[in-house]
């Protein structure tokens, strides 16, 4: 088995940065690893315009160290309201985002002015078709007789099949897939195309429940049922292109995170590449004679062209076999936020070239 090898620099296409003090503490961890990350616009008033796009771009630029090279891709939050032409605003150039990204209205974090009649947004899906701009979604929609663990599975005939079928040629993102059931469509649809993160390929429900409830293990989709990871591990390490690296790491204040009703997000970054690397190997991956390919492929190609219509970087980093030590606790001038993975030894450990 390969201990030690060199990928592409690897690109995060899901994270969260949010503002002020918390976009300050958090954005030189995503710098310092991958060479760029598609940023989500789900702040407390969401990135809807292309003014909002740019300016939030330049804050996260001013927190980059000066000697990494980092691309933040800026996405557009979907509203009842927004039109076609706010769309294409930000879309054409000077180009200000590269995707929009649809939550359904109540269900995650900072969602309440997201998406409540989604058909009505037939227009701005026409015109995202048009452009060929992607549209990724947070395939689950909020509904009080349906269970939680099951809003992702019938998200897929629910909404997945129908765009699919109404917008052929749209190019969509399933966000941190974490079914047999998404991952499985997402595999046999067309100009289809999804990101899961490491914490859905290593945890299920009962790590989350059993032996005490774990807040940093809490987040949505919520972590399902063993059988789902197992084939989701499957599936992305089968070599297929339609799947990428997207940590959907979601830093909250430690104070929010602990306490009687607990803000959903994990805030993996840190631990992100090595859990990845964790899985490829555990999958027997690192045996395989493509498998390296076939790991920098999940990491750091796939999507990137297809989707978001980036270059390749010829920056590499270091992968080797060695213990990796994850933080306590990482303490910003007014934040607080603890790590996935917090005060564990991992197996790989990575460095940039
Ligand atoms: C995300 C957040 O905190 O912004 N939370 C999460 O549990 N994943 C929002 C999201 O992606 O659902
Ligand atoms: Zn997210």
């Amino acid at each position: 088995m390969k201990t030690e090898f060199d990928i592409i620099r690897w690109f995060d296409r899901h994270h969260h940065l949010r503002h002020r003090a918390m976009l300050e503490l958090v954005t030189p961890f995503l710098a310092k690893s991958s060479v760029g990350g598609v940023i989500m616009p789900n702040l407390g008033k969401p990135i809807t315009t292309a003014a909002l796009a740019k300016s939030y771009k330049q804050k996260i630029m001013k927190l980059v160290p000066k000697e990494m090279s980092f691309d933040p891709l800026m996405t557009c939050y979907l509203t009842d309201d927004i039109t076609p032409d706010e769309i294409e605003e930000g879309f054409t150039f000077p180009q200000q985002w590269v995707a929009a990204k649809l939550y359904f209205k109540g269900h995650t974090t900072n969602s309440h002015n997201g998406v409540s009649d989604w058909e009505k947004l037939y227009p701005v899906f026409e015109k995202m078709q048009d452009l060929g701009m992607p549209l990724l979604v947070h395939g689950e929609i909020p509904d009080e007789h349906h269970d939680i663990f099951d809003l992702e599975k019938i998200c897929v005939d629910n909404f997945y099949e129908i765009i699919r079928k109404d917008f052929p040629d749209l190019i969509i993102v399933a966000e941190h897939i974490t079914t047999r059931e998404l991952g499985m469509w997402v595999r046999e649809s067309v100009n289809t195309f999804g990101t899961v993160t490491p914490q859905h390929l290593v945890f299920n429900r009962t790590d989350l429940l059993s032996g005490g409830l774990k807040p940093d293990l809490y987040c949505l989709p919520i972590l399902k049922r063993d059988h789902h990871r197992i084939s989701l591990r499957k599936i992305i390490t089968s070599g297929n292109s339609s799947f990428g690296a997207g940590t959907d790491s979601a830093p909250h204040e430690s104070s929010q995170k602990y306490s009687s009703c607990g803000c959903a997000g994990c805030w993996n970054i840190i631990p992100a590449p090595s859990l990845y690397a964790q899985v490829f190997e555990e999958e027997g991956v690192f045996d395989r004679s493509d498998g390296i390919k076939v790991f920098e492929n999940f990491m750091s190609k796939n999507l990137m062209s297809e989707v978001y219509k980036q270059k390749i970087t010829s920056e590499t980093m270091r992968f080797e076999k060695k213990p990796f030590q994850i933080p306590k606790i990482i303490k910003g001038v007014s934040k607080i936020v603890v790590p996935l993975m917090a005060g564990e030894t991992l197996d790989w450990s990575y460095t940039l070239r």
